[in-house]
């Protein structure tokens, strides 16, 4: 229809479906116990920010501090790089649509993964760029596909690293050889909502990012911290473009709770180390129970696990549904055939791998085995 009022270029856009919530599945299938491995949130739950968040209730007729003061110092300290060259996001998904922003006019290209996690393609077209897809190898990113893709009209390349749905990741010599290959007027952005998890050749990027101006870093509370609920992410980058993105911001971005629940969490240590203990045994158990039912995974530089299964993953997850386990099937994502599950509390973890067994047993089958 023409004469509509919006931008004819948005009808283009898919909805991003998120992981379907606790409270959807409790009312439309009847449930009392549902359980959540689709979104990868972590199961703890951060007591460590509950005086934080209960204290700030007095203070919700003021506006939050639009520049996230006390906390921008403190996080500075602890990455130990200059104030100014910190963004704060209503979530790390904030920051990615900030970078487009910015940069972006009418028709630039902005080069991302397929698949890879969702919103650098949706915000992209959001913002009137023009989507290049380079297809990952072998379930990892290709960077030479990705180099190979750069043209003049080449504004932002988009990295999650670890990646999401695969959960593999690039190490620091192959992102170092890449950005030596980058040229300077474009922006390489490093998703890394789940760095915390990833293994110890992991890139050094605030070191990278000292060195060179066209790269941005972005990180989360959502993951490893556990405030997926409360929206708060941030960015790094260099003071000229953090400037910017620190214009352009709405003034008031990031709620008064994230800002005191951020806080505390970088002076939980001893949270984080028990998320990432939790993490690396529920995965071990997982592995080795999915080894045990026949299943193809990767092993995973996060805490989700994408699954190989069959055609029928799509069945797999609707009968995990209505026994109350809600997992991500990514057909819709371009991996037809696979799911990914997000690690749980072991109780969980357990629950998912006894109804994936029973389905398993019913359907007569298991998926072919690949390599890892
Ligand atoms: C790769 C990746 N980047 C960014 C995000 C967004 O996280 P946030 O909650 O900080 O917006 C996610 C969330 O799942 C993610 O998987």
């Amino acid at each position: 229809m023409k004469n509509k009022i919006y931008r004819q270029e948005l009808d283009k856009i898919a909805v991003y479906k998120p992981g379907r919530p606790i409270e959807e599945v409790k009312r439309l299938l009847g449930l009392k116990d549902v359980h959540k491995l689709a979104s990868n949130e972590i199961a703890n739950f951060p007591d460590y920010a509950r005086k934080a968040v209960i204290e700030e209730l007095k203070n919700i007729n003021r506006y939050p501090q639009g520049d996230c003061f006390y906390l921008r110092e403190i996080l500075a300290k602890k990455l130990k790089v200059d104030k100014e060259r910190l963004v704060f996001g209503n979530g790390s998904d904030e920051v990615i649509a900030l970078a487009l922003r910015a940069l972006i006019n009418k028709g630039d290209e902005v080069i991302v993964a397929y698949p890879t996690f969702l919103i650098y393609e949706i915000q992209a077209k959001v913002h009137s760029a023009r989507v290049v897809r380079a297809p990952l190898k072998g379930l990892r990113y290709n960077l030479e596909e990705i180099l190979s893709k750069i043209n003049k009209r080449t504004k932002i390349i988009f990295i999650a690293n670890p990646d999401n749905p695969t959960g593999t990741y690039l190490n620091q010599k192959e992102i170092e050889g890449f950005l030596k290959k980058v040229p300077a007027n474009v922006l390489v952005y490093l998703d890394e909502a789940y760095f915390e998890f990833a293994p110890a050749d992991f890139p050094k990027s605030i070191n990278l990012l000292k060195k060179r101006k066209n790269i941005i870093v972005s990180r989360t509370f959502s993951k490893v911290y556990g405030l997926a609920g409360l929206r708060i992410g941030y960015g790094i980058t260099s003071k000229e473009l953090a400037g910017v993105l620190n214009r352009i911001r709405d003034p008031f971005n990031v709620n008064r709770f994230a800002q005191a629940a951020a806080i505390t969490a970088l002076k939980s240590d001893n949270f984080v180390k028990k998320v990432l203990l939790d993490t690396a045994r529920e995965k071990k158990y997982l592995y080795r129970e999915l080894d045990k039912a026949g299943l193809s995974f990767i092993k995973s530089a996060t805490n989700f696990i994408l699954i190989k299964f069959a055609k029928d993953a799509g069945k797999l997850s609707e009968y995990l549904l209505r026994r109350g386990i809600i997992i991500r099937e990514l057909g819709g994502w371009g991996l037809k055939g696979f799911f990914r599950v997000t690690l749980g509390t072991h109780k969980e973890n357990a629950k998912f791998v006894e109804a994936l067994k029973k389905f398993l047993s019913q359907s007569g089958k298991v998926s072919g085995r690949t390599k890892k």
